[in-house]
């Protein structure tokens, strides 16, 4: 007997945008005194006392995977544990209760599943979204932790995140800082991202299609894009990705750095000057959402970095986009052990 209905949702597949849309159930599990509770939701409302960490102080924190149809039909979401780690390296960091792995894998199983009239089927460049949402909550007025603690997944059908896919962008040099060091760039909270939003306003009122952000103590080393990490790959096809410490641990990016070693390319995870820039034939950025998305230019002040021909991306970015789809979807031998089979 099938627990979830067998018949998917009528939607033009192949003209999915990033956007929202409410597939009608999500997870959601209470920590109250020592124990979680969970249920499966039809509303996508959350209702919460006022005085909620979460929303005061930002005491909240989330995560970003996708669940693809694969090849033969199966289910799959790609490396789940990265974010069962990830969520409470953020969870810790901003002192709140850690996730169970069986609460945060039956969160990301049931919504699959209970979701699966959205998942997209293969062969149409869309997947379905997974949020896993942590959000401190409780009646509470002064700054301190909460006690108890909401922890939702819901979910989306969704195509590219950038509106044309796999085609390069223009990024610009953001004047404004995303994260500090020893602050809480490496860790993925809201506040991250708020702070994030008037860099990207302004990027795209110039015309650009995203912020990139610099170190914020001397602004000369490259940190991230506003929502996945940046690597360049020399004429000698060294794969080089920034290491700092108020970056996010892109998935995607640990992935990638596996998979160019495999390919036989030299990688370097190290501070990246922006003035290094000039030495790359190509670039790109990285993560759940964005896939890889090949970078034509970068724009800093004055200067702008051209990498390759300006227009088109780039041998090496392109191969690597091509196995990174071939191992999410099932056809790659080396790395199947990076799936986790839902259906
Ligand atoms: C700030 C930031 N950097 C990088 C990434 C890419 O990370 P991942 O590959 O784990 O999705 C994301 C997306 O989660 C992000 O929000």
């Amino acid at each position: 007997m099938c627990a979830f209905p067998q018949t998917k949702a009528s939607l033009d597949w192949s003209n999915l945008s990033f956007s929202y849309m409410d597939t009608g159930s999500r997870y959601r599990a209470c920590y109250r005194n020592g124990s979680w509770d969970a249920h499966m939701s039809a509303d996508k409302n959350i209702t919460l006392p006022e005085g909620s960490q979460a929303l005061n102080y930002g005491q909240q924190c989330f995560e970003g995977l996708k669940a693809y149809t694969t090849a033969s039909g199966d289910v799959v979401l790609f490396r789940p544990d990265m974010n069962l780690a990830r969520i409470n390296r953020s969870a810790r960091r901003l002192l709140m209760q850690e996730i169970p792995a069986d609460i945060f894998m039956e969160g990301l199983e049931r919504v699959v599943r209970e979701n699966y009239a959205f998942v997209p089927p293969y062969g149409h460049g869309a997947s379905l979204y997974l949020r896993p949402l942590y959000l401190g909550i409780g009646d509470n007025l002064g700054l301190k932790s909460a006690s108890e603690f909401l922890f939702t997944v819901y979910c989306s059908p969704v195509g590219p995140y950038y509106k044309d896919g796999f085609k390069p962008i223009h990024l610009m040099v953001s004047d404004y800082d995303r994260a500090a060091p020893h602050g809480t760039g490496n860790v993925k909270v809201g506040g991250n991202y708020a702070a994030g939003l008037l860099a990207s306003q302004e990027a795209r009122q110039k015309g650009f299609a995203e912020a990139i952000f610099l170190d914020a103590t001397t602004r000369t080393y490259i940190d991230e894009v506003g929502t996945s990490n940046f690597f360049g790959i020399t004429a000698d096809n060294t794969l080089i990705t920034p290491v700092s410490s108020s970056i996010l641990e892109s998935i995607t990016r640990l992935s990638l750095v596996e998979v160019a070693q495999s390919m036989g390319m030299k990688v370097e995870q190290r501070p990246v000057a922006l003035s290094e820039l000039e030495n790359f034939v190509e670039a790109g950025c990285c993560g759940t959402a964005a896939v890889i998305t090949p970078i034509s230019h970068v724009t800093s002040g004055e200067r702008t970095y051209q990498f390759g021909d300006g227009v088109s991306a780039g041998q090496m970015t392109t191969r690597l986009y091509e196995r990174l789809l071939d191992i999410q979807l099932g056809k790659d031998e080396e790395f199947s052990h990076w799936l986790h089979k839902v259906i």
